[in-house]
């Protein structure tokens, strides 16, 4: 996908952290989807559904856009405004307890957010794989810890992210989190290629969360942090 396409939405009120837009068309470009409309995609944690409209525009599928911290109300006139309202279903629900059909979901995509709320071993398993269809892939982009510093996040990051230090966690640990599972055919991990250019992106909103972040990039966030790429893909039906 062409981020350019997506300039006009891409700004200070939409974003809240490193540009999400690069993270995903980063995914996009390495694990290509073909979707038909009636596919359903989850944006876990998907802030002001910026996200949500691209990957709605980019698959043609519908698309459910569920945030804990942004009302539905507040994303669904955000949606109708971009003219995407009967494609995009806005709901507000804790990642910990979500109300869905079981197999509901082709795919699910979470930029950004995943950390906040999955970082324990079975999360994914218990509250997430119920969720998705034989089949499916997941989609994940997150802050997290380049590898060769791994389990040393509240040494390291304190100072920049106080008691949220141990949400940043390593590709390799990243796996082992999500585990094996009779349903998943492969998990992979990487370090993701947008960093720079992200970070950038966030840097020039001039937000307050912004300037603050930017203080700690050169000591903190940049020798020590990455983005980490996840990739879930699960088997067909065992029969
Ligand atoms: C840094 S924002 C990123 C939002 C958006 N994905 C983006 O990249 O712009 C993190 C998001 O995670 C969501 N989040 C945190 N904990 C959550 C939970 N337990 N359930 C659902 N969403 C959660 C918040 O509501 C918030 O919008």
């Amino acid at each position: 996908m062409n981020i350019v396409d997506y300039k006009e939405y891409i700004s200070a009120e939409t974003m809240m952290g490193p540009n999400s837009v690069r993270i995903l068309a980063e995914l996009f470009d390495k694990y290509p989807l073909e979707l038909v409309p009636n596919d359903m995609v989850l944006d876990l944690g998907c802030g002001t559904g910026l996200t949500s409209l691209i990957i709605a525009k980019e698959t043609g599928a519908r698309v459910f856009a569920n945030d804990l911290w942004v009302s539905a109300e507040e994303n669904r006139k955000r949606f109708a405004a971009w003219g995407v309202g009967n494609q995009i279903t806005p709901i507000c629900e804790d990642a910990n307890n979500l109300h869905f059909e079981k197999k509901q979901f082709r795919v699910l995509i979470s930029i950004d957010s995943y950390h906040y709320f999955a970082g324990s071993k079975g999360f994914f398993q218990e509250k997430i794989l119920p969720f998705m269809q034989d089949e499916g892939v997941i989609l994940i982009g997150i802050p997290g810890l380049k590898e060769e510093f791994t389990g040393r996040a509240e040494e390291l990051l304190s100072d920049w992210l106080g008691d949220d230090a141990y949400m940043f966690k390593s590709p390799k640990l990243w796996k082992e989190l999500i585990g094996e599972n009779d349903r998943i055919a492969s998990v992979k991990t990487w370090e993701m290629d947008c960093f720079s250019e992200a970070w950038d992106d966030w840097f020039a909103t001039n937000k307050k969360f912004a300037l603050d972040d930017r203080q700690h990039f050169d000591k903190i966030i940049k020798p020590y942090t990455c983005f980490v790429g996840i990739y879930i893909k699960l088997k067909r039906e065992i029969i």
